[in-house]
């Protein structure tokens, strides 16, 4: 038996990864090999998988490819190797005396996981550009409905996917880009979730914590590291958007990160798609893009540079919510808690049970919804404890 090179299909990826990593594989790039003797020497072909697809542009320099074919012997003939099947010419020809056999990848993918023709996503991702008729006015609906508060922003909301509607079927703008500021707690992640939720996303959200990218190489991460170096991969952004099933990406923290990331953002704001460093794209048109940040009004100015401010379609500040909306939010969130409970313990709390807790909590003491929501939980646990527990013997519950 030789060494075996598999071909696989980039819409295969992402479910051969899931389906190796259950098996307890990683898969890394070969670049991680190439120095390091060390690693090299702990190498485990049960539980490693290699990448060949970088190797692709190693072939242009000599000196490489010989270090190349001195250490794929090194392998075992177990060793499971793959390489996207866009470089299979490339490859099959230069790695001629490394393997023996290349092969296609054959795996069945999930039935919602139809590559997205033409530009290689791995799900088809719905837009607010999508949503036509009954199925927008459902969406407005539903968006005002979960989102408390903040009236101001949401008819200005409203009027700009209006205009991003018509602009973007002009060919005359691509991507909608929002920038929310204001202090904790009041709802600016929240305006990502809601968006996916309206949009009925039922994959993760696209969401990037620029909190983690403020090093030096924070660029490196995100859109993985330039070809041939160590730990060369397509980065968390690319990852994080393929695998979402809507055009929608949060940057959380958005004062954080590096200046080389606020460029890549101002390039792809600029042109309407993002590129790694292995040279893939995806195109962005239609996405809708949510910056949040914690910075002050009067911050703002100075940490953000005036090219990237200016290309935020729309900037808002979001002040503390009122005491009505807060109400609505502790009646939702008591409701929702209420009907989990029942339903999983089987039981049924007294009528009036809802309202007697709404009135133990008082709004106004809280200006953080996180605070606020804990407070509802306290309050929750503080009544089932005193009332549910004591009268049920029964009732099991794991804290
Ligand atoms: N305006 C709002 N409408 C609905 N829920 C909200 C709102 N503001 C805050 N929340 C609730 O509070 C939690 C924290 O809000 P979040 O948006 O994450 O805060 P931040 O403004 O710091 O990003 C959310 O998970 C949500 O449950
Ligand atoms: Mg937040």
């Amino acid at each position: 038996m030789g060494k075996k090179l598999i071909f696989f299909h980039k819409e295969e990826f992402s479910t051969y990864k899931s389906m190796m990593t259950n098996k307890g594989y990683i898969i890394n790039s070969i670049t991680k090999y190439l120095n390091s003797n060390d690693i090299l020497e702990n190498f485990d072909y049960q539980s490693e998988i290699i990448d060949l697809s970088s190797l692709t542009f190693a072939f242009k320099n000599d000196n490489l490819s010989f270090q190349l074919e001195q250490l794929l012997p090194f392998f075992s003939d177990e060793t499971i190797f793959i390489a996207d099947v866009k470089y299979e010419e490339v490859l099959t020809y230069e790695l001629r005396y490394c393997f023996d056999e290349f092969e296609d990848l054959e795996i069945e993918l999930p039935k919602d996981n139809k590559p997205n023709i033409g530009v290689g996503k791995s799900f088809i991702k719905k837009k607010i550009i999508d949503l036509k008729g009954d199925e927008l006015k459902n969406f407005w609906n539903e968006f005002n409905g979960r989102l408390y508060g903040h009236q101001k922003f949401k008819d200005d909301f409203f009027k700009l996917v209006n205009v991003f509607n018509i602009f973007n079927a002009l060919g005359e703008h691509k991507i909608l880009s929002l920038f929310v500021l204001g202090d904790s707690g009041v709802g600016k992640t929240e305006i990502a979730r809601v968006l996916q939720k309206c949009l009925k996303g039922k994959n993760k959200l696209a969401k990037i914590n620029f909190g983690n990218y403020s090093s030096k190489d924070a660029l490196n991460s995100l859109i993985g590291s330039p070809r041939g170096y160590v730990g060369s991969e397509t980065g968390e952004l690319f990852e994080k958007v393929k695998e979402s099933d809507v055009g929608l990406i949060l940057i959380d923290e958005f004062e954080k990160g590096d200046t080389a990331v606020f460029n890549y953002f101002l390039e792809v704001l600029e042109n309407g798609k993002m590129t790694n460093s292995q040279g893939e794209e995806i195109d962005l048109n239609g996405y809708t893009i949510i910056f949040t940040s914690n910075i002050s009004k009067e911050n703002f100015k100075k940490v953000i540079s005036p090219e990237l401010r200016s290309r935020f379609n729309y900037k808002v500040h979001f002040s503390l919510l009122f005491n009505n909306d807060k109400d609505k939010f502790v009646r939702y969130r008591l409701g929702e808690i209420m009907n989990k409970f029942e339903t999983k313990f089987n039981l049924e709390f007294p009528n009036d049970t809802h309202d007697n807790l709404v009135s133990k909590i008082e709004v106004s003491k809280f200006k953080n919804m996180r605070d606020l929501n804990k407070e509802i939980k306290d309050k929750f646990v503080e009544y089932i404890t005193q009332t549910v527990i004591d009268n049920d013997e029964n009732l099991e519950i794991d804290y």
